[in-house]
């Protein structure tokens, strides 16, 4: 069958006969849904590029390991095992064996496809067989242990699972358990790395961060398809009535902790206690509908506009980024975190109040509160590097609720009284709404140690400090790169440079979602 086409044998023929690939956009697409990767081991890169031609030709599109694209991967006398070590390898980030996708084929299914000149049907002859499955994924597969070494996509394939432990994790900072609480979200953050579905509990021998009590739930969940430990959590009066309070702005564990103490139990019941409240929880509880509903994208960017305009307005040449999980590739977030800071150091001191001022007066606040910068980093670094581990930083900080005005009054369930308008319940049009958002203004020099920081997630960042200080003798805040053996600050220009001083691959934005 496969005799049309030139083997391996035959290279000196086929270079005679191959002009050269064309450029890939020149034959049109006609099958969108399929999307083949080659195999170039013991294919030769010269056959596979002549395949690769071919099969363009025919409107087959083709693309590399490393695309989370591909549905059909095609090699040529290599084993299942083989195909599956190679793709990762390659950067292959997606696959899940037991779950054939993308499909692992022998050339078989290429050649029919080519001379029927569409995709052929999958049938079991034209599959690679994996011999040991995904067990054998998980021994080739080296998790490191600290999660800045790996690349976690927003997108991944173990959403059942990483659901489970971060309800325990939740469950466990509610108890006030913050060693317990970290060790299933590490376990969350592991499962979310992987390149394929874990389906049996087997699968995790080898992997990093899976601690006994993560294992058990984790059996529980593949076998019975739910936790009767996180059941129990997720219906408990306790969890509940902690979830609820612990979304107000302004409330941490703690107050809630004691309002749950004292009898309270939901929104209703805080209202009549209105006196324990400090002003920030109480525009929390006025906004409290806004403020969970979730930001969009869109929103994130028209705020940041006006952030934009306002400083622009005040300090000329000063810049305005988007951090936090927007930055991450997220659709929604929680709130809008902006990092403000000016090419020549000193500029930006003065700049938040202005902005502050400006913004004000153009009704964009609906709440806020600063704080000064307290960063004295070259007193004593000895005294910050001890605390680093926190993440909290010392930037001048306006903690906000902004009034995002609607395009043309779109229909909101707010369910709060908006001050300086009418009461709106569900279904009352609304022209605005209200979104948290944070300003951070940071001195030029420490902007790229601000931006990784804040850029997130919060497992990426504990973990870079983890890894900064106990396997290089570093300390790393939103500020600084300290060497505390050396005792010297170490500078970057950038991300890329912060992740060289400390020996580390650089991970993009997208892939810091652990
Ligand atoms: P967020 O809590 O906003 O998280 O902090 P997020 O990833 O953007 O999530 P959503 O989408 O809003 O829900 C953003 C990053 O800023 C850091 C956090 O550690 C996190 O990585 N951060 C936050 C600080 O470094 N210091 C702070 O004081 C607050
Ligand atoms: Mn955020």
């Amino acid at each position: 069958m496969m005799s049309q086409f030139p083997v391996k044998k035959k290279k000196q023929q086929q270079r005679l006969r191959l002009p050269g690939p064309p450029a890939p956009l020149a034959h049109p697409v006609r099958f969108p849904k399929v999307v083949l990767c080659l195999v170039e081991k013991r294919m030769g890169a010269t056959r596979k590029a002549f395949l690769t031609t071919l099969a363009r030709q025919r409107g087959f599109c083709v693309e590399d390991a490393n695309s989370d694209r591909v549905t059909h991967v095609v090699s040529e006398g290599n084993s299942g095992d083989e195909v599956v070590e190679w793709l990762l390898k390659n950067g292959s980030r997606g696959i899940d064996v037991l779950g054939g996708c993308p499909a692992l084929l022998n050339t078989s299914w290429f050649t029919e496809s080519m001379s029927a000149g569409r995709p052929a049907e999958i049938e079991p002859r034209h599959r690679l067989q994996v011999a040991a499955h995904a067990e054998t994924l998980e021994a080739r597969c080296q998790v490191p242990v600290y999660a800045c070494q790996r690349r976690t996509l927003l997108a991944h394939r173990n959403q059942t699972l990483t659901e489970v432990l971060q309800t325990m994790a939740e469950e466990a900072h509610f108890c006030g358990s913050e060693a317990r609480s970290l060790a299933f979200s590490r376990a969350a953050s592991v499962l979310k790395s992987l390149p394929w579905t874990v389906r049996r509990v087997q699968e995790l021998r080898s992997l990093p961060c899976l601690g006994e009590h993560s294992r058990r739930i984790i059996q529980e969940v593949l076998e019975d398809g739910a936790s009767a430990e996180v059941e129990r959590v997720k219906h408990s009066e306790r969890y509940q009535a902690m979830k609820v309070f612990t979304k107000i702005f302004g409330v941490g564990v703690k107050t809630a902790s004691r309002w749950y103490q004292e009898g309270l139990r939901t929104l209703a019941d805080l209202q009549a206690h209105r006196a324990k409240l400090s002003k920030e929880q109480e525009f929390g509880l006025l906004h409290y509908d806004d403020l969970n509903t979730p930001v969009e994208r869109s929103d994130a960017e028209a705020i940041s506009q006006v952030v934009r305009d306002a400083v622009g307005q005040c300090l000329p040449g000063a810049s305005v980024t988007l951090a936090g999980g927007f930055r991450r590739g997220k659709q929604t977030g929680h709130d809008v975190d902006l990092l403000l800071t000016h090419p020549t150091e000193g500029q930006e001191v003065g700049l938040l109040k202005k902005v502050i001022s400006w913004l004000d007066k153009q009704g964009f606040l609906l709440y806020h509160s600063s704080r000064r910068n307290t960063f004295q980093a070259f007193e004593d670094p000895e005294l910050w590097s001890r605390s680093s581990a926190s993440g909290m930083d010392h930037f001048e900080r306006c903690l906000s609720i902004f009034r995002l005005r609607l395009p043309g009054g779109v229909q909101i369930s707010a369910g709060a009284q908006k001050p300086g308008g009418a009461v709106t319940g569900s279904g009352v049009s609304s022209f605005w709404k209200a979104v948290r958002v944070d300003l951070v203004v940071t001195p030029f020099s420490q902007f790229p140690f601000a931006l990784l920081g804040w850029t997130g997630s919060k497992n990426f960042e504990r973990d870079l400090r983890r890894y900064s200080k106990h396997e290089k003798k570093m300390a790393l805040n939103n500020h600084v790169l300290y060497h505390l053996e050396q005792k010297i600050f170490l500078t970057a220009a950038s991300e890329e440079e912060i992740f060289q001083h400390l020996d580390l691959e650089y991970i993009p934005p997208e892939e810091r979602n652990s």
